[in-house]
């Protein structure tokens, strides 16, 4: 490459640099800075996700997961918090979907690609407060559930205005009445979730959980 304008090219060659693997790492570091650091961000938010360790928050979804079967659907799914490859994870981030365990799907989980009533179970886990509009998250993820289905929700409620504007923010109450007002029956419990962003910094988020099974007029299984 000799290049005079190395940020230009970038900008318009961002999505084809972040689908090669075969770049050597001191080449992959130096593009990664180009373009205003778009593509060093997005390696920055991978390594956050891959390098973190288990915490509680995980255990807590492999024993979920491991009691539903059927139609499993995960909104904002990223690369996975779990290995259940049963699940079809959909995100609107390329490079976590790439390392999702099981089938992935691009697509945006406040538009999501599916008919309602289509799934047995639909996680969202740390979405709410990554999303834009978590009410109508709820809404989608609702209508998505089969009759007797399982909503799966985890929050660390850490809301950040220039991803929800803050007329959008929710709380764990109101998420709570949303649940009760639709006629699920919760369990909601509180689990750790550890993200580790630098060698010597770590995030220690408390996360609201609830499991809820939708009681309606067919026999559960
Ligand atoms: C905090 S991360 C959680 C990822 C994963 N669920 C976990 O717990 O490790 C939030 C994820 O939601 C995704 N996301 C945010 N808004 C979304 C939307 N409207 N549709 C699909 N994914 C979205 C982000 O790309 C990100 O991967």
């Amino acid at each position: 490459m000799v290049l005079r304008d190395l940020d230009s090219w970038l900008q318009s060659e961002a999505p084809t640099i972040l689908r090669r693997r075969d770049l050597d790492q001191p080449l992959d570091d130096f593009l990664a800075h180009g373009a205003g650091g778009v593509l060093w961000r997005d390696q920055q938010r991978m390594k956050v996700y891959a390098n973190s360790p288990k915490s509680d928050l995980h255990t807590w979804l492999s024993q979920v997961l491991a009691d539903l079967d059927g139609d499993l659907l995960e909104l904002g799914c990223g690369i996975g918090a779990h290995d259940d490859t049963r699940v079809v994870g959909i995100d609107l981030h390329w490079s976590s979907l790439l390392r999702f365990p099981g089938r992935a799907i691009l697509a945006d989980a406040l538009d999501p690609p599916f008919s309602g009533s289509t799934f047995d179970a639909v996680l969202a886990i740390n979405l709410l407060d990554s999303c834009r509009d978590p009410f109508l998250l709820l809404q989608q993820a609702d209508a998505l559930l089969r009759p007797g289905g399982t909503l799966v929700l985890s929050s660390p409620f850490h809301w950040r205005d220039e991803i929800t504007p803050p007329r959008n923010w929710l709380s764990p109450e109101q998420v709570q009445e949303f649940l009760l007002a639709r006629g699920y029956h919760c369990q909601k419990a509180q689990h750790d979730w550890i993200l580790q962003s630098g060698s010597r910094t770590t995030t220690l988020h408390r996360c609201v959980t609830w499991i809820g099974r939708r009681q309606d007029s067919v026999l559960q299984r």
